[in-house]
């Protein structure tokens, strides 16, 4: 009987014991775990602030290349003027008054005669070319000068694209003894009918008034590092595209809950918690609402004439708000460790 209550008594305080070693457990069990999650929290969270940092940085990267490369392009504008300009007047205050009274025009430097507006072109931009490392020409497909050809795949890959936009500028690259160069094509275009009535006499009836007579071909020198110009005029926002899901998938996650992206490279997928503080929650608003001005900062970098105030305007606002976007990333850590 006695041996009967010992037992008892020994079977209940081992059941006791065992109730509360596992209570105890699944305490500290769970506590581990919101410590894991927390710190997974904490882990992303602060990622978050460095991408704003890595987001300005590569936009502003991008917005530098595209500078560079559009500097060129607007000294080939300036430069297609000043042979527009030179060519009419030199046709208007010369040729035309020369012509009237009886003086003949030449292709070649013959005596007694004048250069054609085209060949008197021809001649300073060979003279040009001897002063400086740019290189200028007047080409066409059937040109009136045989020596004036297509010469590169790029002259009649300008041609179509230029048929296509007359006002526009065809860009392509090469290499040439170890440097890297642009290449810029503008229209040639029969602007004036005195264009169209003295090319029919040299090429036979079918050219319109509008229509292109030749291609412009500029080649301006752009780097002694090939491998470095040539990362720069194919300079993209694929970089920041990648950081901008990564930020915004994780800014989702903690906001409702759900998959983010572990790694840089978007490989690994993990799954973070809503966090529920209230405090918490409206600093995501805010987050999400300077996100998406400094999205728009960075929109603006692509359109518009670069080197133009707005394009550093643009460069200023990807700055500002992306640090705006890291102090208000900054606010959302400080408010999660203090409750977590
Ligand atoms: C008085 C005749 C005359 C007029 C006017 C004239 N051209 Fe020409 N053009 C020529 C001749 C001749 C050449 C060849 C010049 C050379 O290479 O020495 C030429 C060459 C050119 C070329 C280079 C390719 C080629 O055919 O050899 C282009 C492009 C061209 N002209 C466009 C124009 C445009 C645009 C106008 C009007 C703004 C114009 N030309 C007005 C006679 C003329």
């Amino acid at each position: 009987m006695q041996n009967a209550q010992i037992e008892r008594k020994t079977f209940i305080t081992l059941a006791v014991i065992a109730i509360v070693l596992i209570i105890a457990s699944s305490i500290i069990f769970s506590a581990l775990k919101k410590a894991q999650g927390d710190a997974q929290i904490i882990n992303a969270l602060g990622r978050q602030r460095m991408l704003t940092q890595a987001m300005a940085k590569s936009a502003l990267g991008y917005g530098m290349a595209k500078s560079e490369k559009e500097n060129a392009k607007q000294q080939v504008l300036r430069l297609d003027s000043f042979i527009t300009s030179m060519r009419a007047v030199f046709t208007d205050k010369v040729v035309r008054p020369a012509v009237a009274s009886g003086v003949k025009l030449s292709i070649s430097p013959d005596p007694g005669s004048l250069p054609f507006p085209a060949t008197f072109t021809r001649f300073v931009n060979e003279r040009f070319d001897k002063l400086s490392d740019a290189h200028v020409d007047i080409v066409a497909q059937t040109p009136i000068n045989p020596r004036k050809t297509f010469k590169y795949p790029s002259d009649s890959a300008a041609l179509a694209y230029l048929q296509a936009q007359p006002e526009g500028v065809y860009m392509s690259t090469f290499v040439r003894d170890g440097r890297l160069y642009q290449r810029f094509y503008t229209a040639d275009r029969a602007t004036l009918d005195a264009c169209v009535s003295c090319h029919v006499k040299y090429q036979g009836p079918g050219i319109k008034p509008g229509d292109i007579l030749g291609v412009r071909r500029f080649d301006i020198p752009f780097a002694r590092e090939i491998a470095l110009g040539q990362e720069i005029l194919n300079a993209n926002l694929d970089e920041y595209r990648q950081d901008e899901k990564i930020f915004s998938m994780t800014l989702q996650a903690v906001k409702s809950g759900g998959q983010y992206p572990l790694d840089l490279k978007l490989r690994k997928m993990g799954f973070l918690e809503k966090i529920t503080d209230r405090q918490a929650q409206e600093k995501i608003n805010e987050i999400e609402q300077q996100f998406a001005a400094f999205t728009r900062a960075v929109e603006q970098l692509s359109p518009g004439e670069v080197g133009s105030s707005g394009q550093r305007q643009a460069m200023k606002s990807v700055v500002s708000e992306s640090n705006q976007l890291r102090k208000l990333s900054n606010d959302l850590v400080s408010i999660y460790t203090g409750i977590a």
